[in-house]
């Protein structure tokens, strides 16, 4: 970073922000294996949200990886940088207002602990999508397990490149076990009792 650069403080804090949308924002960081079900949960839960009223926005790898990080590969190198650059995005969209949902393999301790360090204490929610490699595999919905064991992918997650599994996430999902209105409801639950949402119906019809 260079020197000669100056942090500028703002006329509308961050706080300002958020109390004008009347909710308190948080980020959920969902990480886990290719094919455990992070874009589904975090695609379901933020549908939830937004029916419900609230101010929401959601980053997928996926997504992200054709255009922000498009000049990204997978290398550990490159992932560490991937991760660096959503967990300030997702900072600067928290900072807006926003309640955040991020689905990303994150497949680094350390770097899933360096976007927790730049949140307050219970504003970061690590939630693992923690479906096991063989059953990430027989799902294979992208086909890329197939071509990762023949060898036609390089460094793939859970197979020739490591994935450290979170050792106290704020949530654990289990998608081999409970199905996608499960997972969402057990997020609900968690935001209700963390007070970051409120306990009130859907508002499907008003919100279209
Ligand atoms: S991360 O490791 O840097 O966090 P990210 O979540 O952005 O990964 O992207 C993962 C997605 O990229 C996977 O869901 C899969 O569709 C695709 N992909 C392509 N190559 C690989 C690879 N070598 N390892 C894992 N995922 C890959």
């Amino acid at each position: 970073m260079s020197n000669n650069i100056v942090w500028h403080n703002q006329a509308v804090s961050a706080e300002r922000r958020a109390d004008q949308k009347k909710q308190k924002p948080c980020l959920l960081w969902f990480t886990g294996l290719s094919g455990a079900g992070k874009s589904t949960v975090a695609n379901a839960l933020d549908n939830a949200l937004f029916q419900r009223g609230y101010h929401t926005f959601l980053l997928d790898g996926d997504n992200v990886r054709h255009g922000l990080n498009k000049d990204l590969s997978f290398s550990d190198a490159d992932r560490i940088e991937n991760i660096r650059r959503i967990g300030e995005a997702s900072k600067l969209f928290t900072d807006a207002g926003l309640i955040v949902m991020s689905a990303f393999i994150s497949p680094f301790r350390s770097d899933r602990n360096m976007v927790r360090s730049l949140f307050e204490n219970n504003e970061f929610i690590e939630v693992h999508v923690s479906t096991p490699l063989d059953v990430c595999e027989e799902r294979d919905p992208k086909g890329l397990y197939k071509k990762a064991r023949a060898g036609e992918i390089k460094f793939f997650t859970g197979i020739d490149s490591a994935y450290e599994a979170p050792q106290a996430p704020e949530v654990t999902l289990n998608t081999h076990e409970h199905d996608i209105n499960a997972c969402t409801e057990i997020l609900l639950n968690y935001l209700e009792q963390r007070g970051f949402i409120k306990n009130t119906p859907e508002q499907a019809q008003d919100m279209v």
